[in-house]
């Protein structure tokens, strides 16, 4: 079974729509829809906006489902030159770009506990997401992506992220979710159609684009979850 997480009903109702066979279960307020997307098995949630949400409704489906993979899905504002509104960002790693213990001489990032700042994501999955992108006719580039509870908004920030975690993108979730699967050892990759420019534009350009570029988001999402289980259901055969 694959999970798929979006923060909004906009990232998550294309796929809702695709679902054969949907039951629903809420937990802490959070809907979890399990059921058939083609073949492949899937549990589908929206999150709600920012990292406590995200990290809540991670492990409640790493809980209560047997997911062998997550998929984080959405949009994200753009921190690189090469990746333009309708362009698509894939995870590497993720960043936490609000998580902060320089005053106990910590580099800036790093998440204390785990003691690392790029959570990496799965290559595999990764791969296999890039592959899709291209075959849909999408520009995608594969990078870190950066978190924390901002919307971005802002130059002076959005430069700050792009150059201390040399990140690609910028979303509220994604290295959340991350942290959550690393722990408990669960592939995970993030899935970002831009939305917008992560800088004086952005508060226009998000409400204005979020709509038309999700759809390129749920597209490529609905057939990396048939792919990444097709890979996980063959690598487990091998066993
Ligand atoms: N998601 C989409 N655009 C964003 C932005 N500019 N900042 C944070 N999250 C986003």
């Amino acid at each position: 079974m694959i999970g798929i997480i979006g923060a909004m009903q906009v990232e998550i109702e294309g796929l809702k729509a695709m679902l054969s066979e949907p039951k629903t279960e809420t937990v802490s307020g959070i809907d979890f829809i399990s059921g058939r997307l083609g073949q492949t098995s899937v549990v589908l949630a929206v999150c709600g906006v920012g990292k406590v949400f995200a990290a809540l409704c991670a492990q409640t489906m790493i809980l209560r489902y047997p997911v062998d993979a997550v998929i984080n899905t959405g949009v994200a504002g753009t921190l690189c030159r090469a990746l333009g509104i309708g362009d698509v960002a894939i995870s590497s790693d993720v960043v936490q770009h609000d998580m902060d213990t320089a005053g106990l001489g910590d580099p800036v990032g790093m998440i204390s506990g785990i003691d690392i700042i790029h959570i990496p994501a799965s290559r595999t999955m990764a791969a296999l997401v890039e592959e899709i992108a291209k075959e849909e006719g999408c520009r995608s580039i594969t990078g870190t992506i950066a978190t924390g509870d901002q919307f971005l908004c802002d130059r002076e920030r959005k430069n700050w992220i792009r150059s201390t975690f040399n990140a690609i993108a910028g979303e509220m979730e994604g290295g959340s979710i991350g942290q959550v699967c690393y722990v408990n050892k669960v592939p995970f990759v993030i899935i970002r159609a831009i939305s917008d420019d992560a800088d004086g534009n952005a508060p226009e350009d998000f409400p204005a684009f979020v709509e038309q570029v999700t759809h390129t988001s749920i597209r490529i999402t609905a057939r990396a979850a048939a792919a990444v289980q097709e890979r996980i259901d063959h690598e487990q055969s091998l066993d």
